[in-house]
């Protein structure tokens, strides 16, 4: 299966679904018009030294959206008391964490303060999979970076052993159709599997 004009249509869903705020084209354009930009040759400069890294910040940006939304959450670290979705039994195969650390390390020298960690994780999934042979697509800004982060709640991540109607209740769920299911079941053409 490659990737498809289907497949991009449903990101784009699932990212416009899974958010409460409302996004919009411009948000960065006078705060910081470099920032897709920024993010796009961190991602390649990462991908160059490791040809694993696009297929791993595809599945987190999915693993983030699909817990509160796509909000960041899926990068906090665990503390106190508190485990986080990171350490999640689902995500603990989820790796390349510091390509985001260090896109956004890149992003707050030029903009300080401006940009959400969630919407850097939603551009560098975009670049992996047009450095992946993939198609481009628009990806909409200004999402909030979340402060909730609870590992108990990546069970509500559809599990490997889940049937096609477990699959289809959990994508409806957040208001994704068996469409965007079978479209973002593409996302399985890079990467690997246990
Ligand atoms: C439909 C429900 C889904 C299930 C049950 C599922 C399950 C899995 C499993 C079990 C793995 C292997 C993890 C491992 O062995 O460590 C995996 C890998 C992966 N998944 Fe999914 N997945 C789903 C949907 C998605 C979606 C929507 C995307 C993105 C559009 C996606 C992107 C990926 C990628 C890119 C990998 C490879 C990660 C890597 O190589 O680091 N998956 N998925």
């Amino acid at each position: 299966m490659a990737f498809t004009i289907e497949m991009l249509y449903s990101l784009v869903i699932l990212l416009f679904c899974s958010l409460g705020n409302s996004l919009s084209s411009n948000y960065y354009g006078k705060t910081c018009p470099e920032v897709e930009s920024i993010v796009a040759k961190v991602v390649k400069d990462a991908t160059s030294k490791d040809k694993t890294v696009p297929a791993a910040l595809l599945r987190m940006h999915f693993h983030d959206c699909f817990i509160r939304g796509c909000d960041g959450s899926v990068l906090l670290e665990s503390k106190g008391g508190n485990k986080a979705e990171k350490d999640g039994p689902p995500n603990l195969s989820l790796h390349a964490f510091y390509v985001i650390q260090n896109a956004k390390k890149t992003v707050e020298a030029v903009c300080p303060g401006v940009v959400s960690c969630a919407d850097i994780l939603a551009f560098a999934a975009r670049d992996s999979v047009v450095l992946s042979g993939g198609p481009t697509w628009y990806v909409p800004k200004g999402r909030k970076d979340g402060r909730t982060s609870k590992a108990s709640e990546t069970t509500q991540l559809p599990a490997p052993t889940f049937n096609i109607s477990q699959l289809q209740k959990s994508f409806s769920l957040r208001g994704l159709s068996m469409e965007d299911l079978v479209a973002l079941s593409g996302g399985h053409t890079v990467g690997f599997s246990h």
